[in-house]
């Protein structure tokens, strides 16, 4: 995502009431920030927000985080929000440190249009690496979930690769997630992606 650069942007995430301060501190404790103990769904790279807020709106009884590594972006997520709502904060943290924030808290993990890191030399960095697959373990409550959507192919073959090795199991996956009947919220980079008629990968992958 190209980042312009918003002035007083750490300023600004910091007097906003979705955004979760010190996350440190609520580890073991995500649902005293929602005062009950429905599921807790992330989405890691959230971007501006569009997902998440809908997913929000939809499934009240499910609480979400949106998850975004820079301030700048993260400030056009808050924008989207028109109404704060009691089932949706924000977390302004790199994915690599999630192990500091959450102890088997999570249902579900959402990865939609993460950078594809397309060279091998990079392939630490996709968020569905070896390595990041290792960090999410411990983020889990339990059953282990993560749903992906992606268009570049080779993000989405090593994604498939690494949750097989990882012991995931898939109860879906498409090449064309618009030929589906597979419930879908789009996102920001979906949209500008489906305008140009590019197919979108999905996969929903489960590990007991
Ligand atoms: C290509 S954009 C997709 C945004 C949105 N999910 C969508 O589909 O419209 C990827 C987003 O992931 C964020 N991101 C990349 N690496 C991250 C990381 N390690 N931790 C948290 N966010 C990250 C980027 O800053 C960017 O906003």
């Amino acid at each position: 995502m190209r980042l312009r650069n918003v002035k007083n942007a750490k300023e600004i995430i910091l007097n906003n009431e979705m955004v979760i301060k010190n996350p440190e501190k609520f580890k073991k404790n995500f649902k005293s920030i929602f005062h009950n103990s429905n599921e807790i769904h992330i989405e890691i790279g959230t971007g501006k927000g569009k997902f998440i807020y809908e997913m929000a709106l939809k499934y009240p009884s499910i609480n979400f985080i949106g998850i975004e590594k820079y301030a700048s972006i993260l400030v056009r997520a808050l924008e989207k929000c028109e109404n704060p709502l009691p089932n949706l904060r924000f977390l302004c943290i790199d994915a690599k440190n999630l192990e500091e924030i959450f102890d088997h808290e999570i249902s579900c993990i959402y990865l939609n249009f993460s950078d594809p890191w397309p060279k091998n030399r990079h392939a630490k960095r996709r968020l569905t690496s070896p390595l990041f697959l290792d960090i999410y373990e411990n983020l889990f409550v339990d059953t282990k979930k993560i749903i992906q959507k992606t268009d570049n192919l080779i993000l989405f073959a090593s994604s498939l690769k690494n949750l097989n090795n990882a012991g995931y199991k898939f109860e879906d996956i498409s090449l064309d997630l618009a030929s589906t009947d597979i419930e879908n919220i789009e996102t920001e980079y979906e949209q500008k992606f489906k305008k140009q008629g590019i197919k979108i990968n999905y996969l929903n992958a489960i590990k007991k």
